[in-house]
């Protein structure tokens, strides 16, 4: 059965006079579903996404590059990250806030409320999945729904959290084995930081230095040549060349657009020659061929470089959704959908959701819109 155009009652694809359910209703049932029974791998057999090979401008250097590096006996630094059962906790808002300044020196108020455990809300909720050398993992959720916080856990990051229950495997070293290989775990925060008055150059040039290989690849003759190098490539691969001389910058300090920052923090990122990498939001600030081109260079290096890549993003566009191989979707910290990318859909249309032909798939699931919007409750519908 077909269904173009769900808003004409008339298509002859939807029976006539059929009621239909609004999808709040059906969102609240897929809330209420435990998350085994949303895994999605039922789907599997599905081919790859049609765009996973996808052809990205500077992939020719790339393999080159790789290649120089296989030559000189360079291994490919592989490293997967698995995860079962993670749930996450932290006080409450309620819990941590003090009535008045006099309140802290309320001793018997103190003693009684270390007696008692602080109410804790619940931030991730028995989420699982895997994410093997050489694969990209999408995970969208509007905001809140707890995806950097997931990513911190995957990047090893686990400073601040009350309560980690669940296990995380970074190839097969717990989280405390894999410490010391954290540059090898790589993540690209929302906010970046910088040291505002150098240029671009000068914060490339000093990121590149860090990774010098201790004995150079074929065809490199010295250290400064291979920084030298790298530097031109990564700015070439994501076009802010012209911005070697312009200082970084920031809110007091004039300096290179916030887009071309942005970019700065992504061959930053790049230049780490780590094995796992996760970006967290990184196409904000971004023009949609930008975040494109971007998505491309992320899928030619994690082909190529066997990396193990995961990206969270608010909403995604087909052409950068077609590009992953997995889909992780995040409500209120509970896994709603774990599963191939193109297993969307059908996961989706089992459940009865009605697709628009074109529609984007990332944003087909209703909670990364708003479903009270008159607009979308209209668009979404359910065959009841
Ligand atoms: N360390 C923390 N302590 C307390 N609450 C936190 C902490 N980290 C995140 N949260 C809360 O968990 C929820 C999810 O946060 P986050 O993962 O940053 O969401 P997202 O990245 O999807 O926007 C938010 O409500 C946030 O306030
Ligand atoms: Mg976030």
């Amino acid at each position: 059965m077909e269904y173009n155009d769900f808003t004409d009652d008339s298509e002859p694809g939807l029976p006539e006079g059929k009621e239909y359910e609004t999808a709040p209703v059906r969102l609240r049932e897929m809330r209420e579903a435990s998350s085994a029974e949303t895994l999605a791998f039922r789907h599997a057999g599905i081919a790859s996404p049609p765009n996973k090979g996808a052809e990205w401008s500077m992939t020719p250097q790339l393999i080159q590059q790789q290649e120089r590096e296989a030559a000189a006996g360079f291994k490919k630094r592989e490293l997967g990250v698995t995860w079962e059962n993670l749930t996450m906790e932290v006080p409450a808002a309620s819990a941590s806030v003090k009535e008045n300044q006099f309140s802290q020196y309320n001793i018997p108020q103190l003693i009684r409320d270390r007696r008692q455990k602080p109410p804790m809300k619940c931030i991730l909720k028995d989420s699982h999945g895997c994410v093997k050398p050489g694969e990209m993992l999408l995970v969208l959720g509007r905001p809140g729904s707890g995806c950097t916080t997931l990513l911190k856990m995957l990047s090893n990051r686990r400073e601040g959290y009350h309560t980690i229950k669940g296990d995380v495997r970074f190839g097969n070293m717990t989280e405390q084995e894999a410490a010391q290989y954290r540059a090898q775990i790589v993540m690209n925060t929302e906010e970046e930081l910088f040291y505002p008055r150098l240029t671009v150059g000068q914060t490339m040039d000093f990121a590149t230095k860090l990774k010098v290989p201790s004995h150079l690849p074929d065809g490199t003759e010295s250290e400064k040549g291979y920084v030298a190098d790298t530097k031109q490539f990564l700015l070439e691969s994501m076009g802010i060349a012209h911005t070697f001389e312009t200082k970084v910058g920031n809110e007091f300090v004039r300096g290179v657009s916030g887009g071309e920052r942005k970019r700065v923090s992504i061959i930053e990122c790049l230049a780490t020659r780590g094995s796992i990498f996760c970006w967290d939001n990184s196409t904000r600030g971004l023009d949609a061929s930008t975040a494109l081109e971007w998505a491309k260079a992320l899928r030619a290096m994690t082909n190529i470089q066997g990396l193990s890549t995961i990206v969270t993003l608010y909403q995604a566009g087909n052409g950068i959704y077609n590009l992953f191989d997995k889909v992780l979707v995040l409500d209120e910290g509970k896994q709603i959908f774990y599963g191939p990318s193109a297993a969307a859909k059908p996961f989706m249309e089992d459940l009865g959701f009605v697709y628009t032909e074109g529609a984007n798939i990332g944003t087909y699931f209703p909670i990364l819109i708003d479903v009270h919007s008159k607009d979308n409750a209209d668009n979404i519908k359910v065959i009841s």
